[in-house]
C-alpha cells in the first residue's frame, strides 16, 4: 500500500475512530467534560469534508470586515483552532483574547457540554454524503493522518460503517439535526453555499448580529472563493508535519458539487441510496438539498 509504512491508525474515544495523527482520546475527554465554552464564541463544526475550511475563511473575513491581511498571514489552524486536537484544545483553554473562532468535528455526543448551557454560536455545514466520501477518500490515501484505504471501494466500504474518521456520517449528521431548531444554531448547506455564496454569508451576519457595508460583503465573497482560497497557502494545510500530510495534498482539492457521479459505479450509488434511506428515515427530506 502506497506510503502505508507511515501511515497512523486510530485512536478511540467511546467508540468512534479519531486520526491517530494529531488526537488523543484523553484530551478529547477533558474537551467534552472540561472545556468552557464562552457566550460569544462561533463554532464550526462539521463532519470532515463538509467545506470547514470554507466556512471558517468566511468567518474570518466577516470578521475582518472582508480584510484580507488575517487570513494571508495566519494559518487556518491557528485563526479557528480544532477545540479537540491537542494543539486546538491548549489553545482553546489558554486563549484569553483575540476573535472567538473555534473549529470541531466533534459529534454531538461528545462535544464540550458547557454548550449546552451557553449561549455560544455553532454553525453546522451539512454536504451531499457521496460527495464527503469522495472527498475524504482522496484526502485519507494521500495523509498518513489515519488509517488509509487501499481502493476507493475499500473506502466506500468503511464510509457505510462509519470505520473512518470522525465515525458515521449519518450518526454524526443525525445528532447534530437535532439541535436544528435552536436559536444558538445555524445549518447550512454546502450546495447551496454554492448556489448562493452571497446569500449565505448575509444568513451567517444576520445569525451573529453582524452587519457589513456593501463593499465589505463584496470583500468577503471575492477573499473566500475557491481560487482565492486556492492561492492562498494560509487556507490550507500548511502547519502540520510534511510525514503526515505532504505538501502535494490540498484542502482546496476540486470544490464543486457532484464529483461523486465521476467515481460511483451504479452498484455503490445504489448500496449508498439503501443505506442513506434506511440511516436517515424519519427526517424531513428538505434538509438533505442536493438532488
Ligand atoms: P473537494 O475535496 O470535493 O474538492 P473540509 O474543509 O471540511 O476539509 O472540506 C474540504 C472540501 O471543501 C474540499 O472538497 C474543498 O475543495 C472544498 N472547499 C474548500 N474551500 C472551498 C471554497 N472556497 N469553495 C468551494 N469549495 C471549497
Amino acid at each position: 500500500m502506497q506510503g502505508s509504512a507511515m501511515a497512523q491508525d486510530y485512536v478511540w474515544c467511546q467508540g468512534i475512530p479519531f486520526p491517530a495523527g494529531g488526537f488523543n482520546p484523553e484530551i478529547i475527554k477533558a474537551a467534552h467534560e472540561k472545556l468552557v465554552l464562552k457566550d460569544e464564541d462561533i463554532i464550526t463544526v462539521t463532519y470532515p469534508k463538509s467545506g470547514t475550511h470554507w466556512l471558517i475563511e468566511v468567518l474570518s473575513l466577516i470578521h475582518t470586515k472582508g480584510d484580507p491581511k488575517w487570513i494571508r498571514s495566519v494559518t487556518i489552524l491557528d485563526r479557528s483552532p480544532w477545540l479537540e486536537s491537542k494543539r486546538g484544545f491548549k489553545f482553546t483553554v489558554e486563549r484569553k483574547e483575540g476573535p472567538p473562532l473555534i473549529t470541531s468535528h466533534l459529534p454531538i455526543q461528545l462535544f464540550p457540554k458547557s454548550f449546552f448551557t451557553s449561549k455560544a454560536k455553532v454553525i453546522y455545514v451539512i454536504r451531499n454524503p457521496k460527495d464527503v466520501l469522495i472527498s475524504g477518500y482522496y484526502f485519507w490515501r494521500f495523509t498518513n493522518l489515519a488509517k488509509k484505504p487501499e481502493s476507493l471501494q475499500q473506502y466506500f466500504e468503511w464510509f457505510l460503517q462509519g470505520h473512518v474518521p470522525y465515525g458515521s456520517w449519518f450518526e454524526h449528521v443525525r445528532g447534530w439535526m437535532s439541535m436544528r431548531e435552536k436559536e444558538n444554531v445555524l445549518i447550512l448547506s454546502y450546495e447551496q453555499m454554492k448556489k448562493d455564496p452571497r446569500n449565505m454569508i448575509e444568513k451567517i451576519c444576520w445569525f451573529l448580529g453582524k452587519v457589513l457595508e456593501p463593499g465589505e460583503l463584496d470583500l468577503v465573497l471575492e477573499n473566500s472563493s475557491f481560487q482565492a482560497m486556492k492561492e492562498n497557502k494560509m487556507s490550507n494545510i500548511i502547519d502540520v508535519p510534511e510525514e503526515l500530510v505532504p505538501a502535494s495534498v490540498k484542502i482546496t482539492r476540486k470544490g464543486i458539487t457532484g464529483d461523486w457521479k465521476n467515481h460511483f459505479t451504479p452498484a455503490q450509488t445504489q448500496a449508498f441510496e439503501e443505506t442513506f434511506r434506511e440511516k436517515m428515515a424519519g427526517l424531513p427530506p428538505e434538509l438533505f438539498s442536493w438532488d
